[in-house]
């Protein structure tokens, strides 16, 4: 069972994982490299909870011992120290997450599990700098993860069933559910939401279909909450086209090329919400 955690990485993951974590009983030490960066994340954790307490859906008491379990650090050692998991949500970088592992490995009790929150690299090449890889793990949580419930459980070609048995249950202690995952680019999800994004991109490019038609056939028709095309240009057109990139180059597949669409908004600066103009217009 998993009583203390650390996570790596304040930033919108790494604050999201502490929070579930925190909320559900678990001790948890957040590491950042300056001090800013782990009061950020700490900051985000209180202003969450903040706001729960404010609409009454957690006593005082709850909220105080939540934000209690919380700790910040930029030493790691301290960040180490006595945890039965360390989650990494750094920056998706491989030699980056590979150090990390590499110095965490050195650092940790034997029986700790060493997952990675990576969205694309391979579990097997973050744990190959490490002289344990049977710790190592993948644990891919969804943006906002105090709201999304799915958790991608990632094994390794070298992954102990122990660790995997152990971070599932971890995953189900702070109320998410876990599927297992292949090591393969895109894992599960995202291999489905490239392609998704593609299609309706290449649709539009192509003139066979309006974005709001697109959009509305999937709501309507397949009952997704948000059209394709509205979440593109929520989570940023340059964004979906690197996505869309990593994977095409990951897999040499077709059907990931990006669509001709997205350079053509990206030159002209229609990168979606943030931008003012994607697919869509947004009054300013
Ligand atoms: N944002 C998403 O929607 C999302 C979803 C799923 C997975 N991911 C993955 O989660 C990871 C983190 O993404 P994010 O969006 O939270 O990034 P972010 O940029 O918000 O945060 C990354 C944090 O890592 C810190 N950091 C960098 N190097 C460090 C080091 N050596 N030691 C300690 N901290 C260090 C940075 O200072 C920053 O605070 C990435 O691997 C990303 O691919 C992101």
């Amino acid at each position: 069972m998993i009583k203390k955690l650390c996570v790596i990485g304040a930033g919108t993951m790494g604050a999201g994982i502490a929070q579930v974590a925190a909320e559900n009983g678990i001790e948890v030490v957040l590491r950042d490299t300056e001090d800013a960066f782990v009061q950020r994340g700490v900051g985000i954790i209180r202003n969450f909870i903040g706001k729960k307490l404010e609409k009454g859906k957690i006593s005082q008491d709850a909220h105080d011992q939540i934000i209690g379990r919380v700790r910040g650090t930029t030493n790691p050692e301290e960040g180490f120290s006595g945890v039965d998991m360390v989650i990494e949500a750094v920056f998706e970088s491989l030699p980056l997450k590979q150090k990390i592992f590499a110095e965490a490995d050195r650092l940790c009790n034997p029986g700790v599990i060493l997952a990675s929150n990576t969205s694309t690299l391979s579990i097997a090449k973050i744990a190959s700098e490490t002289a344990k890889p049977e710790r190592v793990i993948g644990t891919h949580f969804f943006s906002p993860v105090p709201v999304m419930r799915l958790v991608e459980v990632i094994r390794g070609d070298k992954t102990a069933d122990r660790v995997v048995t152990a971070t599932l249950d971890f995953c189900k202690a702070i109320g998410k559910t876990p599927i297992l995952a292949k090591d393969i680019p895109g894992f599960i999800v995202n291999r489905f939401l490239c392609l998704l994004y593609n299609e309706a991109a290449n649709q539009i490019h192509q003139g066979l279909a309006t974005a709001e038609d697109i959009d509305l056939g999937l709501k309507l028709g397949s009952n997704h909450p948000m059209g394709p095309v509205e979440i593109m240009d929520l989570a940023g057109v340059d964004v979906v086209n690197n996505a869309l990139k990593a994977m095409y180059e990951m897999t040499g597949e077709e059907r990931y090329k990006p669509s001709p669409i997205f350079e053509e908004m990206i030159r002209a600066n229609r990168l979606g919400r943030k931008t003012g103009r994607g697919f869509y217009e947004y009054a300013k």
